[in-house]
């Protein structure tokens, strides 16, 4: 076994610092570019590019093989996007689903009021009526510049509206709504799905789709958008079994991020509040990860009662409904509507979460001593002009000047933060970044590597192969071969020859990419290749012939 670098001991590593570092290699790689981009974007919109769309199906396939193929107890279903505008009625959405949304005259915010109200008051409004007489008596006031002319509370239904048939008359009578959950789907499906499988309490329905919302303030790159795609399970349980039931999924959604290789420290559970819970749960347990911008949802686990099953069931106060969504329970001899268990994720901000969760700069390389001490001057140079600097925000001067200070003090092995420094966007507006970059770039590009510790089952691509030398027929052809061969056997493949190795390993690091394999004129005796373990950055000699069966065993 050899390393292609210093060893693994000294080996100086850092994770995503900043949203803008992920942001930055998704685009440069081809993993999500805005939308529109031709035409100057759609705020808040992203298209998954080549790599982007393979990483993100991935992450649905190992929802959809963990919590359908790999259960006893669950079914799939793709329900329409557009449905009957009776669903939403029945299920609380058109009267519910909104924000109370407040103008502050000042500075053109919109804050929502009654985050305003419970930030500011200490407790949650009771109604809107309530918020509107505190900003009518100018008890609270705008959350970004204090003022208190603020404009009366209203509703702001996030529900994206559209009309069906030729002719949009310009009443109501086309009127649906872009499902703002995939849930609904699901719920109105229960009797199909019983009868049809044959299904027995407990069990489960999961699905995968898109759901759109006209968020006030999306934002945070995929985090939260207006379109997006949910994996969802509603889980039918017997009522007085929902709480075991609850407890059992909670786990066994954690541990789906865990066995993914997500960082443990990385996700908790949060218990929600009375107050933020949704008009249909009893409770609800969200799982959050540590983004760059601070802990936040990643999924929410609720108990959601026998809500949804009687809001669309006939009864007084749903006459349009044609029956009853209920279950024949042949123990008991009677029927009864099962409670739902669902565990909610988003297939968007999943894929995030692993790909800040798998990104790393690390230094592989010690630079010459001259060199960083050349960039140590320039580091303290920027720190200096940091603290002269008018007119910018006293906790992003501290920010810069302790980032740029610590780095200086640190250098070399801080130079995997520095790549971060020199991404930011506001270290950009410091003429002396230029120079730092200048000198910086160049050392990074040398002695450090970015890359993403995906787990292989998602890497976009789980293997790369090279020739070691790309005018030598034999070695291109052998090569060529290996690849056809790696792709017949179902692995994700792809032939590059447009560098030297080093330069192609580090390309490959860069997206995730498990395992490189390099065919060299030893192959051309013995049939063997070199494995490159991203991770380790080992490499090992494999017989060409086992590589498929090898590394698809690893992928199981
Ligand atoms: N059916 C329940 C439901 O929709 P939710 O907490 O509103 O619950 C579930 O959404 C998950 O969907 C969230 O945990 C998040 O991962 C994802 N999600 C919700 N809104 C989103 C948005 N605007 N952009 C991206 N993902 C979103």
């Amino acid at each position: 076994m050899t390393a292609d670098a210093i060893s693994l001991d000294c080996r100086l590593t850092m994770p995503a610092s900043s949203l803008d570092t992920i942001v930055s290699l998704c685009k440069r790689r081809g993993f999500v570019f805005p939308s529109s981009s031709v035409y100057g974007g759609l705020g808040s919109t992203w298209d998954y590019g080549p790599l982007g769309v393979e990483l993100k199906n991935n992450v649905k396939r190992a929802w959809w093989r963990s919590v359908v193929h790999e259960r006893d107890d669950m079914e799939g279903l793709d329900a329409a996007i557009l449905m009957n505008r009776l669903v939403w009625k029945y299920s609380g959405h058109e009267a519910t689903f909104s924000d109370p949304m407040t103008d502050c005259r000042a500075c053109k915010t919109r804050p929502r009021a009654d985050h305003v109200f419970a930030a500011q008051k200490g407790r949650d409004p009771k109604g809107l009526a309530e918020i509107n007489a505190a900003i009518e008596a100018k008890e609270i006031s705008c959350p970004k510049c204090g003022s208190k002319d603020l404009t009366p509370a209203r509703p702001f239904n996030l529900m994206f509206k559209t009309s069906v048939g030729p002719v949009d008359s310009g009443d109501d009578a086309g009127l649906v709504y872009l499902r703002p959950e995939t849930a609904q789907g699901m719920f109105v499906n229960f009797g199909n799905v019983l009868d049809t499988m044959r299904r027995k309490l407990p069990f489960g329905i999961a699905q995968i789709g898109k759901a759109f919302r006209n968020e006030i303030t999306p934002g945070n790159f995929t985090f939260r958008t207006r379109e997006f795609e949910q994996m969802e399970i509603e889980y039918f349980v017997r009522p007085g079994e929902d709480e075991a039931a609850h407890e059992m999924w909670i786990a066994e959604r954690k541990n789906w991020y865990l066995k993914l290789g997500m960082r443990a420290e990385n996700l908790r559970m949060r218990e929600q509040e009375k107050h933020e819970l949704a008009h249909y749960a009893k409770r609800c347990v969200d799982l959050e990860y540590l983004f760059p911008m601070g802990w936040s949802e990643l999924e929410g686990i609720a108990n959601r009662t026998d809500y949804d099953l009687r809001s669309h069931s006939r009864s007084p106060e749903n006459p349009d409904a044609v029956g009853e969504l209920k279950y024949f329970d042949q123990e008991q001899k009677k029927h009864l509507v099962p409670y739902v268990i669902e565990p909610s994720a988003g297939a968007d901000r999943a894929t995030l979460a692993f790909l800040c969760d798998a990104y790393e700069d690390a230094l592989v390389k010690e630079p010459p001593a001259e060199e960083v001490a050349k960039l140590r001057e320039l580091v303290e140079s920027f720190a200096r002009s940091v603290g002269r600097r008018e007119g910018m925000a006293a906790d992003v001067k501290q920010r810069l000047v302790a980032t740029a200070e610590a780095i200086a003090t640190g250098l070399p092995a801080t130079l995997p933060r520095l790549i971060g420094l020199m991404e930011d966007s506001e270290a950009a507006t410091i003429e002396v970044m230029k120079k730092v970059r200048g000198v910086g770039e160049k050392i990074a590009e040398e002695h450090t590597r970015t890359v993403l510790h995906l787990h292989p089952r998602l890497a976009p691509l789980t293997v790369a192969v090279f020739p070691l030398k790309r005018n030598d027929p034999r070695l291109v052809e052998m090569a060529r071969g290996l690849k056809r061969d790696l792709q017949r056997a179902g692995l994700r493949t792809v032939y590059d020859d447009t560098g030297a190795i080093g330069k192609l390993y580090r390309r490959q690091d860069e997206i995730g990419t498990p395992w490189c394999i390099t065919v060299d004129f030893q192959s051309l005796d013995d049939q063997t290749v070199t494995v490159r373990d991203r991770d380790s950055m080992q490499q090992e000699r494999t017989k060409a012939a086992d590589l498929a069966q090898a590394l698809a065993a690893r992928l199981a």
